[in-house]
């Protein structure tokens, strides 16, 4: 085992980027129905447009969030600890601007930061 937290902090690691793409072969909801694939993609756009995918925002697919549904993708985003369910492709940029700012000048928050504002509240329905 290697301990290797320097090295990604040494990168410049800010934030880490998980988007559900889990499926499943029974009748709940799973985010691979739910644009899981096309939402990873525009999260990755996003990023590379603003020349800050990868370093220093990671990106990854993941299985499950606990947040499935069927209308949307599962995001969470750390070490800011947001939780986001129901996205569809066409919310990244808002989510992604509330995130991290416009040009993707607002990474590394910390979870005890402000929310964003913007972003409609998935619970208020
Ligand atoms: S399948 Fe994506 S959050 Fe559960």
């Amino acid at each position: 085992m290697r301990d290797r937290t320097r090295e990604i902090e040494d990168s410049g690691f800010t934030d880490h980027v998980l988007v559900c793409t889990n499926a499943r072969d029974s009748d709940y909801a799973a985010c691979a129905d739910a644009h899981g694939d096309a939402v990873y993609d525009a999260v990755a756009d996003w990023l590379r447009d603003r020349g800050v995918f990868w370093s220093p925002v990671q990106l990854a697919e993941t299985t499950c969030l606990g947040l499935c549904s069927a209308d949307g993708t599962a995001i969470a985003i750390h070490p800011r600890s947001r939780w986001y369910s129901d996205v569809t492709p066409e919310d990244v940029p808002e989510l992604m601007r509330a995130e991290f700012g416009h040009d993707a000048d607002e990474l590394g928050l910390g979870p005890d930061d402000e929310p964003p504002l913007g972003v409609d509240d998935a619970t208020a329905d």
